[in-house]
């Protein structure tokens, strides 16, 4: 059952403040509250930096929430820090009829995607090679570990996430007017398709998109995330390139069939993030083979055989596995739920746990072997 709005108020109104002896809705100390189904955000407006009362604080709230209300919430707590509150509740406290000056605190520039661990992006040279299906499931895997994932649709002129994922609903904003991810299937979901009219899209020049998708990665208020998985639109051009400079990248996979005109692209692919050093992690092949339902045991390569395989071989990066041509596959994308959310008993499904156990086995290696990996200037040209 959906979580309603009244009900986490109520139950924060259990939780005292050690200072001033009342609870966080009394005091106003709960922003930017949104819930959509299990998923809860709020911010908790602190009136001085104190990080042991913050964490006590965010834990009550945290337990107070799961006992009163729902203990399968997802909870994603922010806490903020604004001094005019300090004489606001000193004045409540204290001298009641004192004037309450407001004191904006000037907003601090943040880093972007700073509380996400590892970010990932999906690519492939061509289009419908079956990127955003991987993406989709790669993300839904990954928080079926129990890690907290987030999935960023870039792809401005065909956004796959609403569809894949079955998001009819709009994100909410915050006050300071940032985007609240969509949660769904366990993943934090935010796609350029829920905020720019496709077909309008379209007709945009190149800069527009680039500014657009550069607007929008900075304007979303993740959650802390362990893994966020980002579908680049297909390509090596100015977008991808924006992209791969806005954000530190800790690795990229690429999505390739095996047939020969998509491996040419999927080459460039590896060597445009050779170029701005970010670490390919591995190559998957999609619609590797297709078994007929009635014949279990043949394997019919339609697109070629083992194409995407060897091309990783010769290019030295990490093979991470095959995905079949399935019926399945296209029918759960097609109608909103990933297929190892939907049917996680299939071979597809299958398919795509063990790649996403690879992943995480190349990113940890990754992050033992090299630092983090720095943002890299390189002109588009206007
Ligand atoms: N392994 C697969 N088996 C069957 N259909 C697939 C498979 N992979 C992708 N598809 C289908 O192919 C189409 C294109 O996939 P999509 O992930 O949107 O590609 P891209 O993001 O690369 O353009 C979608 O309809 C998708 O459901
Ligand atoms: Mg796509």
């Amino acid at each position: 059952m959906s979580i309603k709005k009244e009900q986490i108020t109520s139950a924060l109104t259990h939780v005292l403040h050690p200072q001033y002896n009342k609870d966080l809705i009394t005091l106003g100390l709960i922003q930017d509250l949104i819930v959509q189904e299990k998923y809860v955000s709020f911010t908790l407006e602190l009136p001085e930096k104190n990080d042991a009362l913050a964490n006590e604080l965010k834990k009550m709230s945290s337990e107070a929430i799961h006992k009163f209300v729902d203990k399968e919430a997802v909870l994603d707590i922010t806490v903020g820090i604004n001094i005019s509150k300090k004489r606001e509740l000193e004045g409540k406290d204290g001298a009641p009829g004192e004037q309450q000056h407001q004191h904006q605190h000037p907003p601090q520039p943040q880093p972007v995607l700073q509380n996400v661990k590892n970010i990932i992006a999906v690519a492939s040279g061509k289009g419908g090679v079956g990127k955003s299906t991987v993406a989709a499931n790669l993300a839904v895997s990954l928080a079926k570990t129990g890690a907290s994932v987030g999935l960023m649709d870039t792809d401005i002129y065909g956004p796959s996430v609403p569809t894949m994922f079955g998001v009819t609903e709009r994100p909410g904003i915050t006050t300071d007017k940032k985007l609240v991810p969509i949660h769904k299937h366990g993943v934090h979901l935010v796609s350029m398709g829920f905020l720019v009219d496709t077909d309008q899209a379209m007709i945009w020049r190149g800069p527009m998109v680039t500014s657009a998708v550069k607007q929008f990665m900075q304007e979303v208020r993740w959650p802390e995330l362990d893994y966020m998985v980002l579908d680049l639109p297909p390509g090596t051009g100015d977008i991808q390139l924006t992209i791969v400079q806005t954000v530190p990248l800790t690795g990229a996979v690429i999505v390739s069939t095996p047939q020969t005109v998509a491996l040419d692209d999927a080459r460039k692919g590896v060597a445009m993030f050779n170029k701005v050093n970010v670490p390919v992690l591995g190559i998957i092949e999609n619609m590797a083979y297709f078994t007929p339902t009635d014949m279990p045991e043949k394997k019919y390569y339609i697109f070629g055989k083992h194409g995407a395989r060897k091309l990783s071989q010769k290019l030295e990066v990490p093979f991470l596995g095959e995905v079949p041509i399935h019926e399945n596959i296209r029918e759960t994308s097609d109608t909103g739920t990933p297929v190892v959310e939907a049917a996680p008993e299939t071979a597809a499904a299958e398919s795509f746990s063990g790649i996403s156990e690879l992943v995480i086995q190349a990113l940890d290696t990754r992050n033992k072997e090299k630092e983090a990996t720095e943002k890299i200037e390189i002109n588009i040209r206007p």
